[in-house]
């Protein structure tokens, strides 16, 4: 048996999700979506004032200070310390592009930023939430969302592309520890699909010298191939309630269903 899953569930225990990114894009639908449910804690780690939001609380927090991360996810742990949860999820969903230009064009301290929000903070949310949970959801989850530029090389994103191929195979060794472990931790790297969010107007804003694929990518616009980003997000929750992110831990949402 898993060495968390014996533990007591209190009657109406709650779902904990922590999500980051929560200010725009994937990550607001996400907590809207999550905060219609009664039954869910929500802990968003944005760039916003701290602050009590619908279904829970915002810490404020640049991801791209690990120091800072790891002072947030102290107020994180004193705020769940005690509790008994019947799951708990952490979604690493705040992301960035830039730079976007040839890597030797790239700014060094742009491409730094990148693979420390990208990879980094998620590495060390998912390792902070590990510990932090053991002992309280006999469930737990993490999701951290990838892109398909993680398995294939695009132009002008090296750097996007390296961190996101990294999450997916960080997400693979911890789904890998928790195996061994018989532990009943759920870790999967999601490639979302192309969705309408500030993210895609960075991405059509590029130059076509910097990005040679930008003609691409205004033209998915145009034609409305963007998905909205709550119906991404209500894809994504209802896969996971569904338990349809156990088994492969590197998974794209359209492959779903
Ligand atoms: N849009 C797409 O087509 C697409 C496709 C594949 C994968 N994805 C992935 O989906 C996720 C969400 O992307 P999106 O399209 O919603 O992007 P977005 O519209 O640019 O939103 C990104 C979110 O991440 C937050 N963020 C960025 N840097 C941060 C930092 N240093 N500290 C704290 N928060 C930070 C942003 O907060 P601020 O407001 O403070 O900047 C924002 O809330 C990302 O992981 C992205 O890589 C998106």
């Amino acid at each position: 048996m898993a060495d968390n899953a014996h533990l007591p569930v209190a009657p109406h225990a709650m779902n904990l999700y922590i999500v980051t990114g929560t200010t725009k894009g994937l990550g607001e639908a996400l907590a809207a979506r999550i905060s219609l449910d009664q039954d869910n804690e929500l802990i968003a780690l944005a760039r916003a004032p701290d602050g009590p939001i619908r279904g829970g609380a915002r810490f404020e927090v640049d991801l791209a200070d690990t120091a800072a991360l790891d002072k947030v996810f102290d107020r994180v742990e004193e705020r769940i310390r005690g509790k008994g949860y019947a799951k708990a999820v952490l979604i690493n969903n705040a992301g960035v592009v830039a730079p976007v230009a040839p890597l030797e064009r790239a700014d060094a301290g742009e491409i730094e930023r990148n693979l420390v929000v990208n990879l980094v903070a998620p590495m060390l949310l998912m390792g902070r939430f590990l510990r932090a949970t053991e002992a309280g959801a006999p469930l737990r989850r993490i999701i951290n969302i990838s892109s398909g530029a993680g398995r294939r090389p695009i132009s002008g994103w090296s750097a996007y592309c390296a961190a996101k191929a990294g999450l997916d195979m960080a997400t693979r060794v911890v789904a890998l520890e928790a195996q061994a472990r018989s532990l009943r931790v759920e870790a999967v790297s999601l490639a979302p699909g192309v969705i309408d969010t500030p993210m895609q107007g960075t991405v059509r804003s590029a130059s076509a010298q910097d990005f040679a694929d930008v003609e691409r990518f205004r033209r998915m616009k145009d034609e409305g191939a963007l998905r909205p980003a709550m119906d991404v997000a209500e894809d994504i929750l209802r896969a996971e309630s569904a338990g349809k992110l156990a088994g492969d831990a590197v998974l794209d949402l359209r492959d779903l269903g």
